[in-house]
């Protein structure tokens, strides 16, 4: 069993508005978001987790969501929701998908991909970004330092798709170490065990300037309009 935890907690700040209520493509970010993995064959339920002030405006937003088992309150980091989310998964659920709602963008083919990885190669895998700009490192005075070579480097992004006992395990130490990740992968890192990449050549990126919502109107709606051609 697969439980989704979508983390749409966090608090827009870089927006300057509550960005998961956005119009995009004639509805709110986080309902693009929701609707994917809905549509997803392999996930059997999503944990929604989200700010406590607005968890009544989230539930009313449901409507026909199916899939959503609970609305949970998230915390102050993005790996506390993260924690709150995987609290409520299903006791059955052997894998646990987290993805954050700012990525309206990801497609069932791809949460199927990464789930399909995770379980096939030691159960952890992530989506994540070829870079293609050239890689500089430089000083506090912005001075060129040195090239960072870009071959094998990767932007992460979500889903990450792990084993739900590795997952808790990685969060346990996490807590122990008293350490901060801003990832899932992260955290697994810490724990020394083996996470794949499946990389992602199509739109998936996180909404998080006023910049990013003219184009991921773009992207939604032509992909709207493929869906009904
Ligand atoms: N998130 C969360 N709980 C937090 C912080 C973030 O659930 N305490 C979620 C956000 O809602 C988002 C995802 O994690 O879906 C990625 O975070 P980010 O894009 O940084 O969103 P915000 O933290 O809301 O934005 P900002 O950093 O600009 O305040
Ligand atoms: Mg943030």
């Amino acid at each position: 069993m697969l439980s989704a935890i979508i983390v749409a907690a966090g608090s827009s700040e870089r927006m300057g508005f509550d960005k998961l209520f956005a119009l995009v493509s004639g509805k709110p970010i986080i309902a693009h978001t929701l609707a994917a993995f809905d549509r997803t064959d392999c996930v059997d339920e999503i944990i929604l987790v989200g700010r406590a002030d607005s968890l009544s405006e989230l539930r009313k937003l449901l409507g026909a969501q199916t899939k959503v088992k609970k609305i949970v309150a998230g915390g102050a980091e993005r790996s506390d929701s993260v924690r709150a989310g995987l609290d409520h998964a299903d006791g059955k659920s052997d894998f646990v998908a987290v993805h954050d709602a700012a990525r309206p963008m990801i497609t069932p083919e791809k949460i199927t991909r990464v789930f399909e990885v995770c379980r096939t190669s030691g159960g952890a895998a992530s989506l994540a970004e070829p870079i293609n700009d050239t890689l500089k490192r430089a000083g506090v005075d912005l001075a060129v330092v040195g090239s960072v070579d870009r071959d094998g480097v990767y932007g992460m992004q979500t889903p990450q798709v792990f084993s739900k006992k590795l997952l808790e395990e990685a969060y346990q130490l996490v807590a122990t170490k008293n350490i901060a990740v801003t990832d899932e992968v992260s955290a697994v890192e810490l724990l020394g065990r083996k996470v794949v990449l499946v990389p992602n050549h199509d739109f998936n990126f996180k909404i998080t300037y006023p910049r990013d919502l003219p184009l991921a109107e773009f992207v939604l709606k032509q992909r709207g309009s493929m869906l009904s051609r």
